[in-house]
């Protein structure tokens, strides 16, 4: 028997009708005998009927499995299968089933075949599974949903040779020899778990080994495994994963539960990584890292994604969700927890502002065109396409609004009632929701919007001020646009931090900074007995995922740039008027110089942290520029948009071109490299004044790059002269470019910085040299790290190019995604998000984009994933 990808028209799946299981799963025995093509998969499931239930026949989801063989308590079973699954009515003899009963099943898969990279697969020689969300339905026929938790015992028999190293989830309990060269290990996992955090690892690997004891006394043997060769890259994984365990211990009081925590490394890998219990699987460009392959950036990622995988652990593991519609329940959750390891491990400020360019970048971007939904969505055709900047990011920053409206007594107060109430249970948004409701004493039904209402709220800011008194007031309206299926919206709790600046930039008010809650469509907060009209800093810290609307004027922000106490704001008065002066730039104005004063004094003063600096220096990204220009009301011109940038970057060397050459001079890091945040600071900033005095373009500004990529010995100091070169397209491009790819050839993970650097260098004949590269014999189209690089980082990275006004990059991109939904429906589905703003243009390109997006509909055997995608943004 063969089931089949399903073809037809796919139902969405709703919220709304949300059953608990008819089955539950007592424990799972499952024996591989892997081998690339005929993989044997015997799996013994001790059933029993939920009394919860609705008391069905047995259902179990499966996909593109050939089921050898079937029984029930030993008997032998012919099932009903279909595309999606099996149905079991009743035993062999026609009797009904039993309350209780082993269901046993062999099936057979390839994971050779497997370039969808979900289920069980092969990447360069490794098996390895990826089963969140769904993936298990295609390794065995199960229950694949996440309330079903069970314990795992897991036999892998593989061959000797090309398989010394046999992993699974939890504790290795045997192993041995097999005859005709294989063997075998059994591990066996006591923490009951659903089937998406199931995970199987088998491939010749190299460990690198560390003991950790945790708070409560426990051994840990920690395990980073690479591919041969790989071995000199894992320390600093290891060091983070370290950090991460302690932090959970102090942060949250969360200790490790298992004697074993193991990282894998693979290369092709749809995602990031997967917090599968004890055995997390990692796209290696998230765990490898050496000061010749890793820039800052890298390893600060790295950091992040190890924190963000061990923080599941807790969140996520031990705490699980009902149905796939609490995905934020763990996601949100995780992230929030990341960002706040790496505010405590690295800068505060600087993490937030990063955060937030991110959010407005990705979520943002999201929440205002056809692909907005709520944190918790109502409805999905496949869940794979809610692994989104919502879900992630305005996720965690529902959290985080939490955090500011209870403080960090509060907040633990609820987390440690989360803990302990729902440890071991798969939970929903109210279950979390309610610990907080409970631990505080508040009721938080209408806060419980921010998880069900879609759209970026807007803020508009008025100010009153009377002489007489010293009344200053501030009066808040919120509004949100509709959203797709949401024509209209409610007040939603909004928690304004704000202080309010005196004439010679001290704080006014005696607590620095005060928390207002808006609750209703207007909010007016009034101060009294102030000296002298203040100057509003609000939002600070940036405390609620809103945008805000305010008239102001440059000289304030000047002045905000100058003296706010708060540096995320100081931060982001230098943003908002970068914007204003780039979009006056776009509509033929000169460099506004009172800008160009104000950037270079905060450039160069010295009281500041470096990483803040570079972060101040970064001018707005034309996708930024280009959703801002419609927000005011106006079709957004990507070509006119990225020379004005151009120009604005122009302008601003020039005008501190002294004070960039200062800092490319100073801003060196003495001693072999270390990623630690103060070097990778004073590099960011080195960095950042190179990256501007290459925009001025003079012959000295090009040898300062070149001379800085040949003398490089670490590639924080490397990557970044290439990047200024090519995207400048410089004389010495070509040379360095060369170079590059000679040195690294046979990296993979650094050759992916190869093709993104010409992918994103905004040339005359970008799509020419995009094109061309994807001839290149590196260009490896199934691997979706390499497929990123090239056709994603051209699509997201090169708006003048992929915006060009015949539609060729809109044609280009679409070629591919064709192409590759065939085989990875995912990763092409992911990558359809480009044509998410396509409403933000003019005419014409939108109706190329519609075009291409039509045709991509059109294409045959199109997959669920990419037909939800594209059906969603044709609306
Ligand atoms: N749970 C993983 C994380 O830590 C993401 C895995 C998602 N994978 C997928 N194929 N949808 O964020
Ligand atoms: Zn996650």
């Amino acid at each position: 028997m063969r089931t089949e990808d399903a073809s037809a028209a796919p139902a969405p799946v709703r919220l709304a009708d949300y059953r608990p299981p008819a089955w539950l799963i007592e424990s799972v025995r499952l024996t591989f005998d892997l081998r690339p093509r005929g993989t044997r998969v015997t799996a013994r499931l001790a059933l029993r009927r939920n009394p919860d239930g609705d008391g069905g026949p047995l259902r179990l989801d499966g996909r593109n499995l050939r089921l050898v063989a079937a029984s029930v308590d030993g008997a032998p079973v012919s099932p009903e299968t279909d595309a999606e699954g099996l149905t079991l009515s009743g035993t062999a003899s026609g009797a009904a089933l039993p309350d209780a009963f082993v269901w046993e099943a062999v099936t057979e898969i390839d994971p050779e075949d497997n370039k969808a990279l979900e289920g069980l697969y092969l990447s360069r020689g490794m098996f390895c599974t990826q089963c969140e969300a769904q993936g298990f339905r295609k390794i065995t026929f199960f229950p694949d949903r996440p309330d079903v938790m069970a314990m795992y015992e897991v036999r892998i028999e593989a061959d000797a040779g090309s398989c010394p190293a046999l992993l699974s989830n939890g504790d290795l309990i045997e192993s041995g020899a097999l005859p005709k060269g294989r063997h075998y290990a059994v591990w066996r996992d006591p923490h009951p778990k659903p089937c998406y955090l199931f995970a199987l690892v088998a491939g010749d690997l190299r460990e690198t080994r560390a003991d950790f004891t945790t708070v409560e006394g426990r051994q840990v043997r920690l395990g980073v495994w690479v591919r041969p060769g790989d071995e000199g890259r894992t320390a600093y994984a290891m060091d983070s994963l370290i950090r991460s365990m302690r932090w959970d211990e102090r942060a949250y009081g969360r200790a490790y539960d298992l004697d074993v925590f193991n990282i894998v490394a693979v290369d092709d890998f749809n995602m990031g990584a997967m917090e599968n219990k004890g055995l997390n699987i990692f796209n290696a460009k998230y765990v490898l890292a050496s000061p010749e392959t890793a820039t800052d950036a890298d390893y600060a990622r790295i950091e992040s994604i190890v924190a963000h995988e061990y923080f599941h652990n807790w969140t996520g593991n031990r705490i699980t969700c009902r149905d796939w519609f609490q995905l934020c329940l763990k996601e949100g959750l995780t992230v929030f927890r990341d960002q706040q390891f790496t505010a405590d491990e690295r800068s505060a400020p600087v993490k937030r502002i990063e955060d937030v360019v991110t959010l407005r970048a990705r979520q943002f971007r999201e929440d205002g065109g056809p692909l907005a939904h709520p944190v918790r969505p109502e409805e999905y055709i496949e869940i794979n396409n809610f692994y989104t900047a919502t879900i992630y990011e305005k996720g965690a920053e529902v959290i985080g609004m939490l955090h500011t409206l209870f403080g960090p007594e509060g907040y633990r107060k609820a987390l440690d009632l989360y803990f302990e109430r729902h440890d071991g249970q798969a939970c929903a948004i109210e279950d979390f929701r309610r610990c907080f409701e409970d631990a505080t004493g508040r009721d938080l039904t209408q806060f419980a919007r921010w998880w069900s209402q879609a759209g970026t709220p807007e803020v508009g800011v008025e100010e009153s001020w009377q002489e007489d008194g010293g009344r200053y007031a501030l009066i808040f309206r919120q509004s949100t646009p509709p959203t797709p299926g949401q024509p209209d919206k409610a007040p939603l709790v909004i928690p304004v931090a704000l202080g309010l600046l005196g004439a010679n930039g001290d704080d006014l008010l005696p607590e620095g900074t005060r928390i207002v809650e808006l609750t209703e469509a207007e909010t007016a907060v009034t101060f009294e007995g102030l000296p002298a009209r203040p100057v509003p800093s609000l939002l600070r810290g940036f405390s609620a995922p809103v945008r805000l609307i305010r008239e102001t004027s440059d000289a304030e922000r000047a002045f905000l740039m100058a003296h706010d106490s708060d540096a995320f704001n100081r931060w982001e008065a230098g943003r908002a008027y970068a914007v204003d002066v780039a979009l006056r730039m776009a509509g033929g104005a000169d460099a506004d110089p009172a800008f160009l004063d104000a950037l270079d004094a905060l450039a160069s003063d010295e009281s500041l942290d470096p990483a803040f600096r570079a972060l101040a220096l970064e001018t707005p990204g034309e996708d930024e520029l280009a959703r801002e220009t419609f927000a005011r009301g106006t079709p957004a011109d990507p070509q006119a948009l990225h020379a004005a940038r151009d120009a604005l970057r122009r302008a601003a060397a020039g005008r501190m071109g002294d004070a960039l050459e200062r800092l490319h001079r100073e801003m060196t890091v003495p001693g072999p490299y270390s990623p630690d945040a103060a070097a990778a600071g004073r590099r960011a900033l080195r960095n950042r004044a190179l990256g501007l005095l290459v925009a001025r373009g003079a012959p000295d500004d090009l040898a300062r790059a070149a001379g800085q990529f040949e003398r490089a010995d670490n590639m924080s100091d490397a990557f970044p002269a290439l990047a200024a070169l090519v995207h400048a397209d410089a004389p010495q491009a070509a040379a360095a470019l060369a170079a590059f790819h000679d040195r690294w050839r046979d990296d993979p993970v650094v050759m992916d910085k190869w093709f993104a650097v010409q992918a994103t260098a905004p040339a005359d004949d970008a799509l020419g040299r995009v094109r061309a590269l994807t001839e290149h014999p590196l260009f490896d189209w199934l691997n979706p790290n390499r497929f990123r690089s090239l056709v994603g980082a051209f699509a997201a990275g090169n708006p003048s190019a992929f915006h060009a006004a015949d539609g060729a990059g809109y044609a280009f991109l679409a070629d591919w995604l064709i192409r590759l939904d065939a085989k990875n429906p995912q990763t092409t589905a992911r990558m359809a998000g480009a044509f998410e703003t396509w409403g933000i243009y003019d005419a014409g390109r939108q109706r190329l984009i519609r075009d291409q997006l039509e045709r991509i509909a059109a294409a045959p055997g199109l997959s669920r994933d990419t037909g939800e995608m594209v059906s969603r943004m044709l609306g």
